[in-house]
Order: structure tokens, then C-alpha cells, then sequence
């Protein structure tokens, strides 16, 4: 394919190339490109203007590349390219189960610790071969940890529209202390700088390219304009000798190409019935859904506010979230995050549900009507709504959510 031969040879660090090929492909696109359709899963924002569909097929082309130990992967890391955990139905999306990145976690006295003195909390499972030639295996799980356990990868679909929603949105749909009763409580998290922060499991992270970044850090081992020094094993300075790239591996020009591809990729679009019994039991479903009390989290829409990318401005988001964070109950054992208690999670979104085949963030139940079950904490009353329903009402609510 013309993209990634051109993209590959340019490799990840050298801009000058990347940047002629970033021309070329656009030309290319141009004349060769089929119109897109709206809805498929892994592709651009139908909408989005042609400059910025240049950068998604270039950054595209970077997140399914195979990065090498020459290039500044690792030494240590988890996966060589973004797209061996970001990939189920296609790329862009998900983890298949087996995919999954170990973490750990100190919680104590209220707060948590994600254990950056000791190599942070993303366990890597990997050493390039040069690490390995020099006798260094993998990290392990630092005694300090309390917790560990692991987080699959959320597909990244409509991730550009999320970053669109203004905080104004979000807080206003926040009710931290319970005000209004309702058991559900739920807060948007901060960065340590104070920025809101919507991306990640757990609330960790305030933008895409902040997510990309840490990403390319800890899943890749590359080091970036932002943290030019090579991360430590287990928090233990690695010798330069096993990492002989110049840093940052990463000019600040690929991180913004990776970025814009995540940025940029369309929002999963319902399945579409025709009139007929299904499409009566997917809105029965849809009905029951909100009645049991699950929209007081799902919300079923959100607003974007203003964007550079006029695709992304002033759009309806069905993304079935509310982006804060909630007590997701079965606490014990589950990691924290930056400003997360154990059992404290991000509402996932639900919009393209029907292209997974595990749920939760550990990816631990196949079945969507355990992974109601599974609610408990601020989400109990709607799953005891839900399991009071008659049988056949139950099945329209799973009906529905297969067609998100
Ligand atoms: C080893 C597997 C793995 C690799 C490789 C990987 N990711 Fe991820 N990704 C994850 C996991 C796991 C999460 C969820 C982490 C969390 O929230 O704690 C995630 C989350 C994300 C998110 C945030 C999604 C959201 O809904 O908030 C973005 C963005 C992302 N990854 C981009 C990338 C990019 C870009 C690359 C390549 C540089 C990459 N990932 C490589 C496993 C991986
Ligand atoms: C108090 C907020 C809250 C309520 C109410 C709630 N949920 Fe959730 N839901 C969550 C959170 C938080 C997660 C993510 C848990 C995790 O990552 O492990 C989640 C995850 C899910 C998932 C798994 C999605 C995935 O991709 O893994 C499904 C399905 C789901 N909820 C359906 C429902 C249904 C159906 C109801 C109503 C019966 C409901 N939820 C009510 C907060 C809520």
C-alpha cells in the first residue's frame, strides 16, 4: 500500500521525510480516495476537511507501524506498534481479550500512588533485544504496590468529538456531593495540573495528545520532546548503552500526526433496522434503559462546543456516557489512578458496544448481561431495576444496547 511503504521508510523520527510523504499521500488521496461512508468503523469523520485528512492517513500509517529497538522502541515496552492492542473489529479499535496491559497501584491513606519512582504504573512485559543481550528481563510488580490487575484497551473511535465537549457540560451534569439524592454522584477528575481530565479508564488524562503521548511512552518505550529521558526498569536507570537512539525519539511533528489520526476517527454509528419487530424491541430497549435509571450515567447525548476542525464543532455526541467518574462498587483489589479511588471508574461510553466481545475495564466478562450484574456501588438500584423487569423486557434493554 502506497501510504505505509512511503510512511515506513520515512521512519518515525526523520520530519523532513515524513513530511514530503505527508505531501504525497494527500496527492495521492486525493485523486484515488472512494468516498467515504458514513458509520464504518476505523474511518475518518465523513465531514472532515481535506488538510486534516492528510494528517489522519499519515498518522494512520504511524499507528500500525511496526516500530524497531533502532528507532527508540524500549527498551522496555508492551507492544511494538499501537495498533497490536488497538485493533478490534479494526484498527483504531479495541483489544481482543488477550490483550491486556498489567498495572499496579498504591493506595493508601485515601490517596494514590502510581508508583513513578519505581517505573510508574504500566508493568512492561517486554525488552527489546539489545536489553535482553545485556542480561535485563521485564519489569516486575514493585513490592510497594497494594493493588495490581489488569486494563484492556478502549477503541478510540470518536475520541476527537469527546475532547470537543466543553467542561462547562460535563460539570453541569456533575453532582459530587449527591445533591439531588439520587445515589449517583458523579465528579470529573483532575490532572495534578488541574485541567479536567476525560480520557483513560480512569480519568487520567486531559487531552488526546496527552493520552498519545503517555502511550508511546509506556506502551512503546519511546521517549518524546515533553520526557526526553529514557524511563527507568522498575524505577532503576537503564544503562545508554542498551538505548543508543538520540533523545526524544519522538519529534513533537509524529506525536501530532498520531494524534490527529486518533483525533479524527469517526464516531461508531448505530446498526440501522429497517421497520419491523427488531426495530420495535431496540426502541422498547431504549425506553427501559432510561426508565431503569441507566442514562442517570449513560447520558445518551452530549454537545461539542467549539473546534478548530469544523467537523467536530457544535455536533451531537451519542456516545452513551457521561464521562465522570463513578464508585463502581467490587472495589476490593482494583487499582486507583491519578485522581481515582480503587473501584472509582469512567462511565464507559457505549457507543460502538456491539463490536465488543469483552467488557470492563479488565475485560473480564464475555457476557453483557453479567456485566450489568456486575454494577454495583452508585450503579446498584439501576441493576436491581433492570433484574426486577419481566424477562422479555430485560431482552429488549440487551437488544438495545447490541445495536449501540
Ligand atoms: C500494549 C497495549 C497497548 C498499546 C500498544 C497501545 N495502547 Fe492505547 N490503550 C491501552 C490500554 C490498556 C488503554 C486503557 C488504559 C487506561 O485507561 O488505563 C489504552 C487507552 C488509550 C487511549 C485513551 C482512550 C480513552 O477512551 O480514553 C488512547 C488515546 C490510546 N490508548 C492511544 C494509543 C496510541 C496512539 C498508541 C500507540 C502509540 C497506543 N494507544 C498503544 C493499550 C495499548
Ligand atoms: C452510576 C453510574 C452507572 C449506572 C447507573 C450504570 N452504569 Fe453501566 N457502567 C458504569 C461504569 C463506571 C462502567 C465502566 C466499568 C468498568 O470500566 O469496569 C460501566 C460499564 C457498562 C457496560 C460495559 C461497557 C464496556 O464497554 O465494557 C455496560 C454494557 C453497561 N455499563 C450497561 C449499563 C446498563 C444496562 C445500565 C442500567 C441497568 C447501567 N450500565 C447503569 C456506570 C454506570
Amino acid at each position: 500500500m502506497k501510504t505505509e511503504s512511503s510512511v515506513s521508510r520515512a521512519g518515525w523520527t526523520n520530519q523532513r521525510a515524513l513530511l514530503l510523504s505527508a505531501i504525497f499521500v494527500v496527492a495521492a488521496c486525493t485523486e484515488s480516495d472512494a468516498p467515504v461512508s458514513a458509520g464504518l468503523p476505523g474511518q475518518a469523520i465523513p465531514t472532515l476537511s481535506d488538510g486534516n485528512r492528510g494528517r489522519f492517513l499519515l498518522g494512520r500509517a504511524l499507528f500500525e507501524r511496526i516500530a524497531t529497538q533502532e528507532e527508540g522502541l524500549g527498551p522496555l515496552y508492551n507492544q511494538d506498534r499501537c495498533s497490536s492492542c488497538h485493533d478490534s473489529p479494526t484498527v483504531g479499535g479495541g483489544s481482543s481479550a488477550s490483550v491486556r496491559v498489567l498495572k499496579a497501584t498504591r493506595f493508601v491513606d485515601g490517596r494514590c500512588d502510581l508508583l513513578e519512582e519505581f517505573g510508574g504504573d504500566n508493568i512492561q512485559l517486554r525488552v527489546t533485544e539489545l536489553f535482553a543481550a545485556h542480561g535485563f528481563g521485564p519489569e516486575g510488580i514493585p513490592p510497594e504496590a497494594t493493588d495490581s490487575g489488569y486494563v484492556t484497551a478502549p477503541s478510540l473511535f470518536g475520541l476527537g468529538l469527546i475532547e470537543a465537549i466543553p467542561d462547562s457540560a460535563l460539570l453541569s451534569i456533575a453532582d459530587p456531593e449527591d445533591r439531588d439524592g439520587d445515589g449517583i454522584s458523579g465528579r470529573l477528575p483532575r490532572t495534578a495540573d488541574g485541567r479536567s481530565a476525560r480520557f483513560g479508564r480512569k480519568g487520567d488524562a486531559a487531552s488526546v495528545e496527552d493520552f498519545v503521548e503517555s502511550a508511546l511512552r509506556f506502551e512503546l518505550g519511546f521517549t518524546t520532546p515533553r520526557h526526553p529521558e529514557e524511563e527507568g526498569r522498575n524505577g532503576v536507570p537503564v544503562p545508554q548503552v542498551v538505548d543508543p537512539m538520540p533523545d526524544p525519539e519522538i519529534d513533537a511533528e509524529t506525536l501530532g500526526l498520531l494524534s490527529d489520526y486518533v483525533r479524527f476517527l469517526g464516531a461508531p454509528a448505530p446498526e440501522h433496522l429497517a421497520d419491523g419487530p427488531a426495530a420495535d424491541s431496540v426502541s422498547q430497549g431504549e425506553v427501559l434503559f432510561d426508565q431503569v435509571g441507566c442514562t442517570r450515567c449513560h447520558r445518551p447525548e452530549l454537545r461539542t462546543g467549539n473546534a478548530e476542525e469544523p467537523a467536530l464543532r457544535n455536533q451531537v455526541v451519542r456516545l452513551y456516557s457521561d464521562l465522570l467518574l463513578h464508585d463502581f462498587g467490587n472495589s476490593e483489589g482494583d487499582l486507583c489512578g491519578l485522581d481515582a479511588a480503587p473501584g472509582e471508574f469512567r462511565t464507559a461510553p457505549l457507543w460502538g458496544l456491539r463490536y465488543r466481545e469483552h467488557f470492563l475495564h479488565d475485560g473480564s466478562v464475555m457476557d453483557l448481561g453479567e456485566a450489568i450484574d456486575r454494577h454495583s456501588g452508585e450503579a446498584i438500584l439501576a441493576r436491581v431495576r433492570f433484574r426486577v423487569l419481566s424477562l422479555q423486557a430485560q431482552a429488549m434493554v440487551l437488544r438495545f444496547l447490541r445495536s449501540l
